[in-house]
């Protein structure tokens, strides 16, 4: 499999922590320090659909393909205005594809989730051109009122088209289920023959997260860099789930890596749940900052408690003229 295409979207509307003082017990300082974030994109006037499917036309052209080029839709989103249909059917009517389409909920390891069943069907030969689109609003599940939770989350989507090839030397998934430290409960509609449920806006215990998300990451780099023979000498960049500048910091300390090579957003977008790797991958595509052959290790956690990894060599090469291969990863 090999990434052939970014694109990106985000709201308009940047909330600055300035902003989020006016109406919460907050502070810049207090943010900024504890997060890394200055400013977060929200959705106000425009919708996630219209997000999701802006970044994959430009992640399509990027790729120099057109809609009917794509074989397969993978969504990753947690919540957007329908429960059904999924957001892949919607963004592939926007975009006039005719594919298969697929939504999944693995929150912000989605995009690593995607990855994995993308390059599962890219193996099985029947398909040549996957669009992998993360849409995340996560503004619709925290509650406003909530310092501890409204403040680290923002809007967005990213998208990436792969196709076969075999630049993904190695990519690992881990699940262990843990609702406690992260969940969102959505209501429901009344049905006469149960009690009324209770629902409950985001809940995070952000210190169990913290702890989680560092030993998960570390560990399933290590893991994805044993399995794809690669040294930290020869990474070029670590692309971590935008959530915290302090847990990438931490991170870094453990691997006892450089700091240039763990390129951020944070302080732009917040957490952008699931989009937030291919988000950062598309600025760092766009500005040049990627060369072909570059090895990136790429690291996502989140509710679930879930958590993916892999290495990817970067190769931004058209693919076009290339049959398609049954290859292994
Ligand atoms: O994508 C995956 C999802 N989530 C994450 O990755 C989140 C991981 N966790 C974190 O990023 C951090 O735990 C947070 C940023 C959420 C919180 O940082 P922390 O250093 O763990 O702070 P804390 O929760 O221990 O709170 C410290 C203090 C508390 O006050 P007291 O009890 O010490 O008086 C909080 O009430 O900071 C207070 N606090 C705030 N103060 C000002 C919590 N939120 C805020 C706020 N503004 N927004």
């Amino acid at each position: 499999m090999k990434i052939i295409g970014t694109g990106s979207e985000l709201p308009s509307l940047a909330v600055t922590n300035e902003m989020l003082s006016e109406i919460l017990d907050t502070n810049n300082e207090w943010i900024s320090t504890r997060t890394g974030i200055s400013q977060r994109r929200i959705i106000s006037e425009e919708s996630l659909t219209e997000l999701a499917v802006s970044a994959s036309k430009k992640a399509l052209k990027n790729a120099n393909l057109e809609a009917k080029d794509i074989d397969f839709i993978i969504c990753s989103n947690t919540v957007n205005n329908y429960v059904l249909p999924g957001l892949s059917c919607i963004v592939q009517g926007e975009l006039g594809a005719h594919c298969p389409c697929i939504d999944l909920n693995s929150a912000c390891s989605g995009f690593i989730y995607a990855l994995y069943m993308a390059a599962a069907y890219l193996d099985m030969g029947k398909v040549k051109n996957i669009l992998i689109v993360c849409a995340e609003e996560p503004s619709k599940m925290v509650d406003w009122h909530a310092r501890d939770t409204s403040v680290i989350f923002g809007d967005g989507a990213g998208a990436t088209v792969v196709t076969q090839g075999k630049n993904l030397k190695s990519i690992h998934l881990t699940t262990t289920c843990a609702i406690e430290p992260l969940y969102y409960q959505r209501e429901l509609e009344y049905n006469p023959y149960t009690h009324k449920q209770e629902f409950k806006p985001l809940v995070m215990n952000g210190k169990d997260v913290y702890k989680m998300a560092v030993n998960a990451s570390v560990q399933d780099i290590n893991t994805v860099m044993k399995e794809a023979h690669v040294t930290q000498k020869e990474i070029s960049f670590y692309l971590l789930h935008q959530a915290n500048v302090r847990i990438i910091e931490t991170i870094r300390d453990f691997l006892g890596e450089n700091e240039d090579k763990f390129p951020k957003n944070i302080h732009k977008y917040g957490n952008t749940s699931s989009a937030s790797i291919p988000i950062l991958l598309d600025e760092m595509n766009m500005n040049g900052q990627l060369k072909d052959g570059d090895i990136l290790v790429m690291s996502a956690f989140g509710a679930g408690f879930s958590t993916g990894a892999c290495v990817m060599e970067w190769s931004n090469r058209m693919t076009a003229a290339e049959p398609p291969q049954n290859n292994k990863m």
